[in-house]
């Protein structure tokens, strides 16, 4: 047997082992958002560092000004390329709560109806799962051979979920120690449950929150409804003058650095025969809402959007209350593409906001740290690689895909450590991830396992 296949053979043998490590994982409530739970997220990234020390990588948990990286390195002395492996130990919180058919962090196994296994937990899909696939691998190979097939560096992050607060800092103190030749990056998902994919561009983001203040106190809508202004009314408004009915976003210059895609590229996704029907229908829904001219999967991968991600103001208790609130509140995102700039679409943003409110009126804003977005050059020879083990595992051809949703640090591993990403990951659409139920396929567990050991194998020839 080559070494390769006693290494498969090994991730194979070890697959009950390694599952009982990911529950370990999965049980510690390292929810990074909420600092009442700064405790367990040190904790999952103690219990990190211990894992990997235990297979042979010599890792420290390293103290940020937010929640604690861990950093690993195992050096082969074998010549190929060095690899930064990255994935997030944090997730998401869970509520609502009653909506878990279990406790989110009591992993289990489950069986669905059509014989497939599940593992459900906060987590198990984004990304400790994920992350866990390629502990597992160079598990399995330093076991079995006693070495890695090239020098491999971890980091394990904890504010991915939370935007990432003290990543830049980090970086940057610590630029020569992370800085390899390529990262391996697995937060992404597969096209399907059979065919693997690798991302080759992620949207970037740009956060906003607005505070809109009207009279000194809450008021009796009686007495001055028609008089006094309704904060909730101006939310609305800014709220629905975002899109023009071709559900475009109005913000001047919004579109500024948006790219077309190249032919190849547009041919290749239509290829892979998207059905917009199936996406939506597996939500409850039918017909895709954004820009009235492009494609259901231009939506998702290469347009940017604004969304309302929540909005209150005024009463929400039981029954009415006849009243004016003093002020209203909503949350924004907007998803980057191309060359966008977030710190201009947040100043487009900000001068349309304050271009709404009434002279009487004020806006506060709270900023969420922005990223552009990604795109990874097609002829990078690292996704060769990746397709060659990818396709040895899945018998299927990697498709080349988009991703809607935004891992920030892989453009600071572009810009700040001059490093590409592979991003390849074994999510599924109907993974629940930021959901309810959570879950991740035991198959995407076993064969991500697999698929690393393969990755790790075909980039160390040369
Ligand atoms: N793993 C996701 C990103 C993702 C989502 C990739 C769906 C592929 C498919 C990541 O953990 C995430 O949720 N990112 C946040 C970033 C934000 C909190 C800064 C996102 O996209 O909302
Ligand atoms: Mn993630
Ligand atoms: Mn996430």
């Amino acid at each position: 047997m080559s070494s390769i296949d006693k290494v498969l053979a090994r991730i194979d043998a070890n697959l009950d082992n390694s599952l009982d490590r990911l529950f370990d994982l999965l049980k510690i409530k390292s929810i990074s958002t909420d600092p009442a739970f700064k405790a367990p997220c040190r904790e999952a990234a103690e219990w990190l560092a211990r894992e990997l020390n235990d297979i042979g990588i010599e890792a420290s948990v390293r103290d940020t000004t937010g929640h604690p990286m861990v950093v690993g390195h195992r050096k082969s002395g074998k010549p190929g390329p060095h690899v930064l492996f990255y994935g997030h130990y944090d997730v998401q919180p869970v509520d609502p709560l009653n909506l878990w058919k279990r406790d989110p962090f009591d992993p289990a196994i489950e069986t669905k109806p059509d014989g497939s296994k599940i593992i459900v937990a906060r987590g198990s899909a984004d990304d400790k799962g994920q992350l866990m696939t390629f502990v597992e691998a160079a598990r399995a190979y330093l076991e079995e051979t006693g070495d890695l097939p090239l020098d491999v560096s971890i980091l394990f992050e904890g504010e991915e979920e939370s935007g990432s607060p003290s990543l830049h800092p980090f970086l940057e103190a610590n630029k020569d120690e992370l800085s390899c030749d390529l990262a391996l990056v697995c937060d992404t998902g597969m096209w399907d449950a059979e065919t693997p994919a690798i991302s080759i561009m992620l949207r970037g983001m740009v956060g906003d929150e607005i505070i809109v203040k009207a009279a000194s106190r809450d008021l009796h809508s009686g007495s001055y409804g028609g008089s006094a202004q309704n904060p909730n009314h101006i939310v609305a408004s800014i709220i629905a003058g975002l899109h023009d009915e071709n559900g475009k976003v109005t913000l001047p210059g919004f579109y500024d650095g948006v790219i077309d895609m190249p032919e190849e590229v547009t041919k290749m996704w239509d290829e892979l025969g998207f059905s917009v029907e199936e996406f939506l229908g597996e939500v409850g829904l039918k017909y895709p809402r954004g820009e009235k001219d492009r494609m259901p999967l231009e939506h998702l991968w290469t347009r940017p959007t604004v969304e309302v991600n929540g909005m209150w103001g005024g009463y929400q208790g039981a029954g009415s209350k006849t009243v004016i609130p003093a002020e209203a509140h909503a949350k924004f995102t907007f998803r980057l593409v191309g060359d966008q700039d977030p710190d201009k679409v947040q100043e487009a943003f900000r001068a349309y906001v304050r271009s709404k409110i009434p002279a009487d009126c004020t806006v506060d804003f709270i900023a969420k740290e922005g990223s552009p977005a990604l795109r990874l050059d097609f002829a990078m020879p690292a996704l060769e690689k990746g397709k060659t083990a990818l396709k040895a595992e899945w018998d299927k051809d990697a498709a080349l895909i988009g991703m809607g949703g935004s891992i920030p640090i892989v453009g600071d591993f572009k810009r700040m450590l001059g490093m590409d990403s592979l991003l390849i990951g074994f999510g599924l659409e109907d993974d629940q991830i930021h959901s309810p139920n959570e879950k991740y396929n035991l198959t995407s567990f076993h064969k991500g396992i697999r698929s690393w050991a393969r990755v790790l194998d075909e980039l160390a020839k040369d």
